[in-house]
Formats: C-alpha cells, structure tokens, sequence
C-alpha cells in the first residue's frame, strides 16, 4: 500500500476510537449498519453535529432541539429519552479522551426491503454514535488568517432546514471550492442571493455597519452558532438583521464570515477572487467568535472533566 493510501486508511480509523452503533461501544472501525439500512439506500436519515471545546460540550440543548424536530419533520421519534442520549454523547466523549473536536450524530430510519415508501411496519431506527479530535491549531491559523469562498448554484432541495444527510449537492459544491483553493462554497439561490455555505452558515457587515444573515425558511439549516451568535451580538448592541444579500452586497460588504458548531465563527476575507474590505480578517467577526466561545462555554455544563474529557451532565 502506498504511504498515502495508508495514512488516509488510519486517519478513517485510528487506533483507539471508539463508536457507539444500537446500544454498543464498539472500535471505531468495527462499527458497521445493514447494507439495506435506509439512511444508505435513501439518505433517510438525520444527524446532528456538536463542538466540543475544552472538554465541554457547546450549545448541547440546541443541538437536541433540533435533533428533535428534523425527526419530527420525516416522521422518526428521539432515539431515546434526552438525558440518556446526553450519557451516551459524554461517554463517547469520554472514551474517545476528548478534549477539542465534535461529536457526529446520526439517526436512520434503520433496516428494510428496498421500497422507496416507508414500510407500514416502520424498522428499528439506528443511532450511530462518533467523536473526532479537530486541529483546533489548523483553525486558529484560519482565523488569523481568514479563508476563501467561491459561490456556486444551490442545488439542494426545497427542505434544507432539516438537518439531514442528502448531502450531495453540499459535497460537490465544498469539493468544487477546495479544488479552486477556497474553503468554502456559498450557495446561491435563483435570485442570486446567497443562502448559506455548504457546510456553514453565510454573513457579512454591511456598510451600514450592521450584521446581516439570511432569514430563516426552508432554503438554509436554522444554525445553532447563528442563533447563540445573534443572542450575543443583541446583547453586546450590535445591530443585526435576517435579510437576504447577493453576491455583489458580499463583495462590497465591510466584512464577511462563516459559523458553524465545530468552527465558531470564521472570517471571509475572499469571494470569487474579490477582496473583502482590506483583504484581511475583520474585527467584529474576531469580536463575535471571542464572545460566542466566552457565552458558550460559560454555558455549558462543565460536568466533571476527567482524562481531559467531559463526563457527567
Ligand atoms: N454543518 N448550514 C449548513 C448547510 C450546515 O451543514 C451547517 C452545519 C451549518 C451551521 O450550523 P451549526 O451552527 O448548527 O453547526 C449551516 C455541520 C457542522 C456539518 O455538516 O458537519
């Protein structure tokens, strides 16, 4: 095997993780679900991403509510009472030692016959468990140094606000933005306003001065980070406004970023080639990622830390 080909196996299963598939522990790379499990066959599943960050667990709560409610959306229940899916999600914290990363949940309609109609006797949904360290050090340097965006068509279907895993257009519009040496790909809609990055949601300062992010419907993920992140932006008397902006308005903008659970928030200092403001990351966006981690992390439950991670709600 060559060297590449190796890394690349032990960074998808590394020595000492562990998963949590239906009720068990198990090595990371022994975890497996059914070859006919709807979430592969149909991306008939949700899942939910949490930061973690000093070994505590951000906007937890958040997390779940809208675990929730995408179930709710297709029609699936909580996998189990909340408290016990809080267990569960600190002791993979736990067992995996974690200390900075996130934690990746997914929820599948589970195993059946193959029929695009959910059968009448609905299947045993899965829960699939994992925890990974991040490079907090990779993203310090993108902070300081802010990223690229390119911006792309939104291909996505008409239900973005549920978090699930028909991921496809996101996947091909992040790799379209990688191979042009960007971060991230902003979607834009068939009015030419930007809906959100693939992966985070999309800001700018406007001229105003103000902070402006896309109102919520159904054409972006209602993100946690943006949520805590307005919280402490009224708090702290920024003006802010949920309105939509077009390419152009980003361009021109004072400032442009990205949130998301495992990033906080980042600065834009690119899109499509045009420089934001001076070409280097904002103030207010520094302002507002230092503030959403201080509100954050005073926010969650500290538990008790042990082998550097979280353990008790
Ligand atoms: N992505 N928009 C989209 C399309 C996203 O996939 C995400 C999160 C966000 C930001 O949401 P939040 O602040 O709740 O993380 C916005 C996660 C991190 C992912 O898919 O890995």
């Amino acid at each position: 095997m060559r060297d590449s080909a190796k890394r690349q196996q032990r960074r998808a299963s590394p020595v000492g993780r562990i998963a949590y598939v239906d009720g068990r522990y198990l090595r990371h790379d022994l975890g497996s679900v059914h070859i006919e499990d709807r979430g592969l066959q149909f991306a008939d599943s949700i899942y939910e991403v949490f930061g973690v960050f000093g070994g505590r667990l951000f906007d937890e709560n958040e997390h779940l509510d809208r675990l929730e409610r995408s179930l709710g959306e297709i029609g699936l229940a909580m996998p189990m009472a909340r408290r016990a899916l809080q267990l569960v999600v600190r002791e993979i914290a736990r067992r995996n030692r974690l200390s900075d990363g996130l934690v990746y949940m997914q929820v599948t309609r589970g195993a059946a016959r193959r029929d695009h109609a959910i059968p009448q006797e609905p299947p045993r949904p899965s829960l699939i468990i994992t925890a990974r360290p991040m490079d907090t050090e990779t993203f310090e340097e993108r902070r300081q140094s802010g990223i690229k965006v390119i911006t792309t068509t939104d291909e996505r279907w008409a239900r973005c606000d549920i978090k699930s895993t028909a991921l496809l257009p996101n996947v091909l519009a992040k790799t379209k933005a990688r191979a042009a040496g960007a971060y991230e790909a902003w979607l834009v809609d068939r009015d030419g306003r930007v809906t959100e990055g693939s992966s985070t949601s999309a800001w700018i300062v406007d001229r105003d001065g103000k902070l402006v992010t896309r109102d919520l419907d159904n054409a972006i993920l209602p993100g946690v980070t943006r949520r805590i992140l307005m919280e402490v932006a009224q708090s702290a008397q920024m003006p802010i406004v949920e309105r939509r902006f077009t390419v152009l308005e980003a361009q021109d903008a004072r400032e442009a970023f990205i949130t998301a659970a495992t990033i906080g928030a980042i600065p834009v200092v690119e899109i499509d080639g045009r420089k934001i403001g001076e070409g280097r990351p904002g103030t207010i966006a520094s302002r507002l990622h230092e503030l959403y981690r201080r509100f954050a992390e005073a926010a969650a439950n500290p538990g008790e830390i042990r082998d550097g991670a979280l353990l008790q709600i």
